[in-house]
């Protein structure tokens, strides 16, 4: 006997009984997001390798340790995404779309790859919903953006939401941000964690996300990028805001907000829930003025987000979770039913019934209680001989027919309800 195979670490399978929730889950999404005039797009599920080292940035915890790199055969080295924004950036780039009318608004339902310590919430394969505007830097696309992902978020009931938002300036407004951070850090050392201490130069403000006692007392006093923006940024952001503010929605303005993403510029945000674990980051995005140029393109601002569909599912509260219909059951007694059982549920999906047969060898008895499980509204039992009783399983009704009428009968009795 051979080893059981398993699923590989950190993946798991999506079972019939889970798919009807994401089913929900991609529809609101859908409505919420179309409605809105974004459109669906998909990339591929590798890319260039380069993609993400220019556009995720080599300095990230994704590209140093977490993806999925190799050779494809041909020298080329290529990884499986471990994100959304910089395949859609090149695929703009790509495509010429920035002749499009701006921006640009398109959504996407996609699974990407990071290798992490797989653990509650966090997967090595995983799914986002995600919705990137490209072509205009006007701050109510960041608003907008931000709403539609709080409208689907309370759409989904997700639980104990928490907002929160910053903005990190311009690019040269964070490198001269993040050389004083250094200073500061370097000044400070002996009280830092091993890992931030060897990563001051490389990404200082990562030592925002640690949670080591001595990091955090240092962070207490470090200089903060929100207080540095120029002119124009400030001004951005100030109208971000208005425009959240206008619209009623809560947020926290949180100067130490750090995206894992070296993307980003001004707006960045991200939800919590109170209803997950140590992962609780439900959904996270901002704005990314550089990225398209970074890959080759044309000088085009971006702003977008992504939302973890495991996190959600696991953070709401109910999703409507409705099994298709099942119109009709065909049953049948008698060796030579089987051949017109088989006829007469191909008859009844041509008329789109939703129509299942006997496919187990079960009895009379066993057969209608099939039915019932399945929820059929009607069901035929044809016999040897070209008859069928056709009963109506909610008022209780028998009647018979010739099994070349079952179909005619129930369109007809259904048309009359
Ligand atoms: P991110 O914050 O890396 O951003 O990921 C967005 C969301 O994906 C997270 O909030 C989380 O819900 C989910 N997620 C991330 N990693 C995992 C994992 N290992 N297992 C399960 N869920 C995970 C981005 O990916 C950016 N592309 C978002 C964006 C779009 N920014 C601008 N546009």
């Amino acid at each position: 006997v051979s080893d059981r195979l398993q699923a590989p670490r950190g993946t798991y399978d999506v079972l019939p009984e889970a798919a009807a929730a994401r089913t929900a889950l991609e529809t609101t999404a859908r409505r919420v997001l179309e409605g809105a005039g974004y459109r669906r797009i998909e990339t591929p599920t590798f890319e260039s390798t380069e993609v993400f080292a220019r556009g995720v940035g080599a300095s990230t915890d994704i590209v140093q340790k977490e993806m999925y790199t190799f050779d494809d055969g041909g020298g080329r080295s290529v990884t499986l995404r471990p994100e959304g924004t910089a395949p859609i950036c090149r695929a703009y780039a790509e495509h010429g779309m920035h002749k499009l009318p701006q921006p640009v608004k398109l959504w996407y339902l996609s699974s990407f790859f990071r290798q992490e310590k797989p653990q509650a919430g966090r997967y090595r394969q995983f799914w986002q919903i995600g919705a990137e505007a490209l072509g205009s830097d006007d701050p109510a696309v960041d608003a907008e953006a931000i709403l539609l992902l709080a409208t689907l978020l309370e759409e989904l009931e997700v639980g104990g939401l928490r907002l929160r938002l910053s903005s990190l300036g311009t690019p040269e407004a964070r490198a001269a941000y993040r050389d004083d951070l250094a200073t500061h850090l370097r000044e400070n050392a002996d009280r830092l964690s091993p890992d931030v201490r060897a990563r001051i130069d490389l990404n200082p403000l990562r030592a925002f996300d640690s949670d080591h006692p001595g990091t955090r007392e240092v962070m207490a006093s470090a200089p903060l990028l929100l207080n540095r923006l120029d002119a124009a940024d400030a001004e951005h952001f100030a109208a971000v805001r208005e425009l959240l503010d206008g619209a009623e929605l809560d947020y926290e303005v949180d100067p130490t907000l750090v995206r894992g993403l070296d993307y980003y510029t001004r707006t960045v945000f991200e939800f919590t829930s109170d209803a997950l674990g140590a992962q609780s980051g439900v959904a996270g995005g901002g704005r990314y003025d550089g990225l398209v140029a970074m890959l080759g393109g044309p000088a085009t601002p971006g702003c977008g987000w992504a939302a973890g569909v495991e996190r959600m599912l696991l953070a709401a509260t109910q999703l409507p979770v409705a099994p298709a219909p099942v119109d009709l059951f065909v049953a049948f007694e008698g060796p030579h039913a089987r051949a017109m059982a088989f006829g007469v549920t191909t008859e009844a999906r041509s008329a789109r019934l939703n129509a299942q047969m006997e496919l187990a060898g079960r009895s009379r008895k066993g057969q209608l209680k099939q039915a019932d499980r399945l929820g059929a509204r009607y069901v035929a039992v044809l016999d040897d001989d070209g008859g069928a009783v056709l009963k109506d399983m909610s008022s209780g009704e028998q009647l018979e027919v010739a099994a070349a009428e079952v179909v005619a009968r129930v369109l007809r009795d259904r048309g009359m309800r």
